[in-house]
């Protein structure tokens, strides 16, 4: 059998309305689909967010409670939380120099790169810092909805959700975390999600498409 081509991956996937309780993810399709989160690109390198994989029943409740009652996120088996940090910072910077120094050995430009962007970063408004964190862990989500489709494991992209309720659910400030996203991961309820037989929604080439020759 000839393996699915991309774009029947995109096309096979939906954002998930009604998930099967009865039904969990295998842990080596959660891993897969958190490798491709490890693996995304981010701005710099500094990948400024963290990933909570979350299966605990009473902790799940609270949150789709913080998210008008979604019900994916708890008739999924497995609740990915992304949390961008809230800041940049010298330490966090630091960090990311290190792991380059560690893979890369020290080469020339890579303190005065870093150095540069300490001056640029270092200087904003918290919220300018976090929501460029933020946007870098909408790349992760991006590439963690391809994964989860490659492994036919459902999923629904969420940014329906109250993120001060959630961070307190999940002590998230206290760990200089904010959460920005959530993508409960599960197997579709065939029979009980009303978006499942409906048409997909797509604008025409023509429509986002600018050919400049
Ligand atoms: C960043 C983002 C946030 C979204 N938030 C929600 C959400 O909170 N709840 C939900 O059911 N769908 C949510 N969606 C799903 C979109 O409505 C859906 O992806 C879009 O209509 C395209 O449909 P498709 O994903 O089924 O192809 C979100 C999608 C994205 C990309």
């Amino acid at each position: 059998m000839t393996p699915k081509a991309l774009n029947d991956h995109l096309t096979w996937r939906y954002a998930t309305k009604k998930m099967d309780p009865a039904k969990a993810v295998p842990q080596e399709k959660v891993d897969a689909i958190i490798e491709a989160i490890r693996m995304a690109p981010t701005s710099s390198g500094t990948q400024p967010f963290e990933l909570l994989v979350i299966t605990n029943a009473e902790i799940r409740s609270q949150i789709a409670a913080a998210a008008s009652g979604q019900a994916q996120i708890t008739d999924g088996s497995h609740l990915l939380v992304f949390a961008a940090w809230d800041n940049y910072t010298a330490d966090r910077i630091d960090e990311v120099v290190q792991l380059n120094v560690d893979a890369r050995g020290d080469l020339p430009m890579l303190q005065a790169y870093y150095e540069n962007l300490k001056a640029a970063y270092l200087p904003r408004d918290a919220e300018e810092n976090y929501t460029h964190a933020a946007r870098q862990a909408y790349i992760a989500l991006g590439v963690a909805l391809v994964a989860a489709a490659e492994q036919e494991v459902d999923s629904t992209p969420m940014e329906g959700f109250d993120p001060e309720a959630v961070d307190a659910i999940l002590g998230l400030k206290e760990r200089g975390l904010r959460s920005v996203l959530l993508m409960p991961l599960g197997y579709r309820d065939t029979a009980g999600d009303w978006l499942l037989p409906m048409e997909k929604v797509r604008k025409p080439r023509e429509a986002i498409v600018t050919q400049i020759a």
